[in-house]
């Protein structure tokens, strides 16, 4: 094995706002992209380079100096010190603080063709991120693996699962940096779990050492880089909100509408059901079964009159038979992967022997996308990619397996994304001004930008219960706000306490899907006994209570790249106690209300209330903060609780995001000492139009000092849906509840 580790700089120079230093192992450049964002790119090839997740570019570089040691960049926020002799970057605040160094031994290196960084590792560091990993909050002790991995019947510390997120946050000494090591290759985060206790280290079987370094003060800011990086979600379709039922499969048409008139007759609120793949014929995409969906158009109108939508599955194994539209397309273009001499590569999944489009070439993608039209033309709107890891049947795909001119390792992480683009970008085209809802099981950091995604295939255990929120909560730090877990675990069956738990966390999770696996029961909220229901129905009817605020959550989403469920690390990082493992599932759901999951078999739980004061949700009992309380939990009442000052809209309950309500919104404030603020959104919810201009939104400021609540004018040309707006006040010592009409100026109330 050839080892080598970066010498001593040979050269510097800047040119084309980078900065390039030459060492007899390789060349290093230097770019900046705002005064909290530096990349470090070390590379022996000096090939240009693209990203799949960046989005934007370097600026000119900031000012410089060099010594006969060291070259020192400052920007206004951070001073990066390059020392020459051996090559090694070390990153601190403006005013010198350390954020993080390479280890002065090892430094960047090489063992053959895998490229490793070894960083200092601080007494006090923490480190959280990565997306979808299993483990605890503090990723400190613990080595991950990114490789993207169809990974059914994994366990709760199973690692790699699906997607790669190679960004994380570390945390020492009071400060906080980012670091997204942006190769796609099969890659490695040790956060200290080597046996070393003096490093973390970080790299790749391949590629480049390929890092942005993110050194703003604050997660929040550090998350808001990132995604501005690598860009944000747009406003999602409001239904996708709603609640969907999904399951593998319903087996026709008849039992689509059956479930989902059942939702109406018994008045639980839903807005999706989903086609698995027994829509298809012979597992084929984009195929409807004659038999079984004889007429899609037809249960896709009938569903639209009930105000339901149609999610549909792909994968991307198309299947080989002469005369399928896609086989015979794909065989004659050569659009799918192949072996390196040419043939195209053959795995089984569904449908039998397949083949794989190539979706790192733009063509495929345009074809793929193109090919929508058999499941948009009778109605379809929202698309499930499934399978693109690329799963194989648990099996390996051979490392030489070519995409264009690259070969399998080099692209598996991105597979799944680029599926996923070529799905969004195909819809969006097709679709025109409608929004599509795009749902992806693999996925690489930017994947933000075209889908939401799920965890995958889970268990029906309160343990994975509680895991897969940790996950979601994970996600929401590398950018991924529109995320859910199968609620009631898809592999084996849930005890009906079970189901009834998951599905009351389900309401205050960004997506909210119920699905199984064939050979498990069924698990439609009618399926649990009268009592159950009831319980599951009045859960749900929370979660449409509470779609203004939902839905405002997920408009910072995509301005700020703040996730709407939250890690309390985002806002309370410097707090130990948010880190425990007996709290560390806890989250904030948009600003202002904080969740602790419980598991099914406790009635009762212990509850990290962090710093300022707290109301239960469901009996306004108001607690001090920095204390655990022990909170009643029956399966009736998760434990919600509300924080002071808080601003949350709700409306009244409709069956679905398609029905108008009874025009009011509910402003309610809980009462606090210091001065709140909310954006309010809203839209059309189905459209583009609010690039438009047609939007609604107000600032809404509770000052408690003032005795206000004020609503900044209306900005935007769309008219809310609301024409009243009910002040509902808690905590205030007289129950009180003031209504207005929803006039587009500014509205003050005092009280
Ligand atoms: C995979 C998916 C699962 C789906 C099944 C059948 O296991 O993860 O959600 O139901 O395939 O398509």
């Amino acid at each position: 094995m050839q080892i080598e580790i970066l010498g001593n700089a040979d050269t510097v120079s800047a040119a084309n706002n980078a900065l390039i230093i030459n060492t007899p192992q390789a060349q290093a450049t230097v770019t900046i992209y705002s005064p909290t964002i530096i990349r470090v790119c070390i590379t022996r090839n000096k090939e240009a380079d693209a990203s799949f997740a960046v989005i934007k570019q370097p600026v000119s570089l900031a000012e410089h100096t060099e010594t006969t040691k060291a070259v020192e960049i400052n920007t206004s926020a951070l001073k990066l010190v390059i020392n020459k002799s051996p090559l090694r970057f070390n990153f601190y605040t403006a005013d010198g603080k350390a954020l993080s160094e390479d280890d002065p031994r090892f430094g960047t290196n090489w063992q053959d063709s895998r490229v490793i960084t070894y960083r200092k590792l601080y007494p006090d560091e923490k480190f959280i991120g990565l997306g979808e990993k299993t483990g605890d909050l503090n990723r400190r002790g613990s080595h991950y693996v990114n490789w993207n991995t169809d990974a059914p019947f994994h366990g709760i510390t199973t690692d790699p699962l699906y997607k790669t997120f190679p960004f994380f946050v570390g945390l020492h000494s009071g400060l906080t940096y980012g670091l997204f090591f942006d190769n796609t290759h099969k890659s490695y985060f040790d956060f200290g779990a080597t046996t070393d206790e003096q490093t973390s280290w970080f790299g790749a079987d391949g590629g480049d050492m390929n890092y942005y370094f993110f050194g703003a003060q604050g997660i929040r800011q550090i998350i808001q880089d990132y995604t501005w990086l690598t860009g944000r979600m747009e406003m999602p379709p409001l239904w996708s909100l709603g609640y969907q039922q999904c399951r593998w499969s319903y087996m026709s048409d008849e039992e689509v509408l059956e479930v989902a008139s059942t939702f109406r007759e018994r008045q639980i609120p839903a807005d999706v059901m989903y086609c698995d793949i027994d829509y298809m014929e012979g597992f084929k995409i984009f195929t409807w079964n004659k038999d079984t969906f004889a007429n899609p158009k037809k249960m896709i109108d009938q569903l639209k009159e009930m105000d339901f939508k149609l999610i549909t599955i792909v994968d991307p194994g198309i299947k080989i038979e002469k005369g399928y539209q896609q086989y015979d397309e794909g065989m004659e273009r050569g659009y799918f992967a192949t072996y390196p001499d040419g043939q195209p590569y053959t795995a089984s999944v569904w449908p039998g022997r397949c083949h794989f489009p190539d979706f790192l070439n733009d063509e495929v993608k345009e074809w793929w996308g193109a090919s929508f039209t058999a499941l948009t033309e009778p109605g379809v709107e929202g698309f499930w990619n499934d399978m693109n890891e690329p799963a194989a049947w648990g099996q390996n795909v051979p490392w030489l397996v070519k995409f264009g001119k690259r070969f399998m390792p080099e692209i598996r992480n991105v597979y799944g994304m680029e599926m996923a683009k070529a799905t969004y970008n195909g819809v969006r085209k097709i679709l025109g001004n409608k929004r599509p809802f795009v749902l992806t099981r693999a996925a690489y950091s930017g994947t933000q930008r075209y889908s939401a995604i799920w965890t995958g295939d889970n268990s029906a255990s309160d343990e994975h219960m509680l895991m897969g929120h940790r996950l979601v909560n994970s996600l929401g730090i590398t950018g991924i706000s529109f995320t859910g877990v199968d609620i009631g675990g898809f592999i084996t069956d849930p005890t009906p306490e079970l189901m009834v738990r998951w599905n009351s966390l389900g309401v205050y999770t960004p997506m909210l899907r119920n699905h199984s696996s064939e050979g498990t029961l069924r698990r439609e909220p009618w399926q649990w006994g009268e009592e159950n229901e009831a319980i599951i129905k009045k859960d749900i009817e929370q979660r449409y209570r509470l779609l203004p605020y939902i839905y405002s959550g997920f408009y910072q989403s995509t301005q700020t790249g703040l996730p709407l469920n939250r890690t309390l690390a985002i806002d309370y990082t410097n707090d130990e106690k948010v880190f425990d493992t007996k709290y560390q599932n806890q989250f904030l759901f948009g600003d202002f209300m904080l969740i602790a999951p419980v598991i099914s078999t406790v009635q009762t739980a212990d509850v990290y209330l962090p710093e300022g004061d707290w109301y239960r949700l469901s009996s306004g009992e108001k607690f001090k903060g920095k204390q655990v309380v022990n909170a009643a939990a029956p399966l009736t009442d998760l434990p919600v609780f509300i924080k002071a000052g808080a601003i949350i809209l709700m409306q009244n309950i409709v069956q679905s995001t398609a029905e108008k309500g009874d025009g009011i919104l509910e402003l309610h404030i809980w009462n606090g000492t210091k001065p709140t603020e909310f954006v309010y959104y809203e839209d059309d919810g189905t459209t583009y139009n609010y690039e438009k201009g047609e939007y609604y939104k107000r600032v809404i400021t509770f000052t408690p000092q003032q005795k206000t609540i004020v609503l900044s004018a209306a900005e935007g040309k769309f008219t809310s849906r609301y024409n009243t707006i009910k002040l509902v006040m808690h905590g205030f010592g007289k129950a009180a509840s003031k209504e207005v009409t929803n006039k587009n100026d500014e509205i003050t109330i005092t009280y």
